[in-house]
Formats: structure tokens, sequence, C-alpha cells
């Protein structure tokens, strides 16, 4: 299994990965993210990680930058989507595309990383609800606790929360 950087030829391999990994309530809404996004360009660029078995793609993951929306800085990245092929899971390989996705994080001095997903399964890699309080989303979330951070930057809590900016793939309110 090999994780490298996705192109723009694998994107037909990615919407079939999310739609064959999400439940039917939310599998096309996730697939056209992940495909908006790998088409979407922003500054700084999105980062998009896919592993390979044999000759198929069987996971993909993605993170896009978030900015401040009052004070128009970076703020760090927000990972969205990851899927793994239920033919593939429980092997490690999500754990495997979150881990290049925080080296290239790393290699880019990225100090914030949200994510909106199941607390079950991303504490396991360090994020918390508690440092997310500080970042405001685009729109009101359907699942609060699934709020979550790493945030590395000096504790300088402020007083109300940042509103944050997304690229426009995940600007849409039916994502929250
Ligand atoms: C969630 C998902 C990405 C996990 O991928 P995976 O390749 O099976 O995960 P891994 O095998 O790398 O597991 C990493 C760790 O998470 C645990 N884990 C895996 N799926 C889990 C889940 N649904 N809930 C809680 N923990 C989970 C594993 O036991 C493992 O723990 P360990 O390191 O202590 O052994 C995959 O099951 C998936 O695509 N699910 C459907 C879509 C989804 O939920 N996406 C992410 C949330 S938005």
């Amino acid at each position: 299994m090999n994780i490298r950087k996705a192109n723009k030829s694998d994107e037909e391999s990615i919407r079939q990965i999310h739609l064959k990994t999400f439940g039917d309530d939310e599998k096309e809404l996730v697939a056209n993210l992940a495909c908006e996004l790998l088409r979407e360009s922003s500054s700084p660029n999105s980062i998009h990680l896919v592993a390979e078995a044999e000759s198929y793609l069987v996971g993909h993951i993605a993170f896009s930058p978030i900015h401040s929306k009052t004070k128009g800085n970076l703020i760090g990245y927000i990972l969205a989507p990851l899927a793994v092929l239920p033919s593939h899971e429980r092997k490690g390989i999500g754990k495997k595309l979150i881990e290049e996705g925080f080296k290239e994080l790393a290699s880019r001095k990225v100090e914030v990383i949200l994510v909106y997903g199941d607390p079950k399964f991303y504490s396991r890699f360090g994020f918390k609800p508690e440092p997310a309080e500080k970042y405001l989303p685009p729109f009101e979330l359907k699942y609060p606790f699934g709020w979550q951070a790493i945030d590395n930057r000096a504790i300088n809590p402020a007083k109300q929360p940042e509103p944050i900016q997304c690229v426009s793939a995940l600007n849409k309110p039916e994502l929250w």
C-alpha cells in the first residue's frame, strides 16, 4: 500500500471511494465535496493524498486552508473529507493518510488543524473539542460535539471565537 499525492486524473476514483464508503444520506454530498476540493485552486493550496493498493485507489484524505474571516490571515487547515473503502478498513490506512497529511502540514509550518467528525475516531490523532472553541465555523453545526482541533499555537485565548472562512467547496450549510 502506497500513499501519494493525488492528481486531477484521480478525480473519478476519489469520487467512487466516497460513494462506496459513506451512507446513502451523505455519499453524494461528500463525493461532490472531495471532487470540488480537488478542482478548486486556493492559496495556499489544499493537500490531497490517496492510498493505492495493487493498481487502484482505496483511500483519500483532503486538507484545505482556513482563513480568519475578519483579518484574512491564514489560521490553518481543515481535514475533510477522509474515506477508506469498506473492503480495506481497519488495516491502518486511515491512520497512515492522516499521519502523512500531518507531515505535509508540518513542512508548511501549520499550527492549527480543525476537523468536523466523530470524536471516537479523531481523538486518537490528538484532536480535542476545547481548542476548537476558539474557532467559529462558517455555519451552525448540526453535531457541535464533532468540532475539534489540534492547536499548537502559543496559548492566547481570544475573548470571542474567531470566525473562519473556508474554501468555496466547504462553504455550504448542508456540509455542517
Ligand atoms: C473512519 C475511517 C476513515 C477509518 O479508516 P481505517 O483505515 O479503517 O482506520 P485505521 O485502520 O487506520 O484505524 C486507525 C485507528 O482508528 C480506529 N478506528 C477505525 N475506525 C474507527 C471508527 N469508526 N471509530 C472509532 N475508531 C476507529 C482503529 O481501531 C485504529 O485504532 P488503533 O490505532 O488504536 O488500532 C474509515 O472507516 C471510513 O472511511 N469510514 C467511513 C467514512 C468516515 O467515517 N470518514 C471519517 C469521518 S468524517
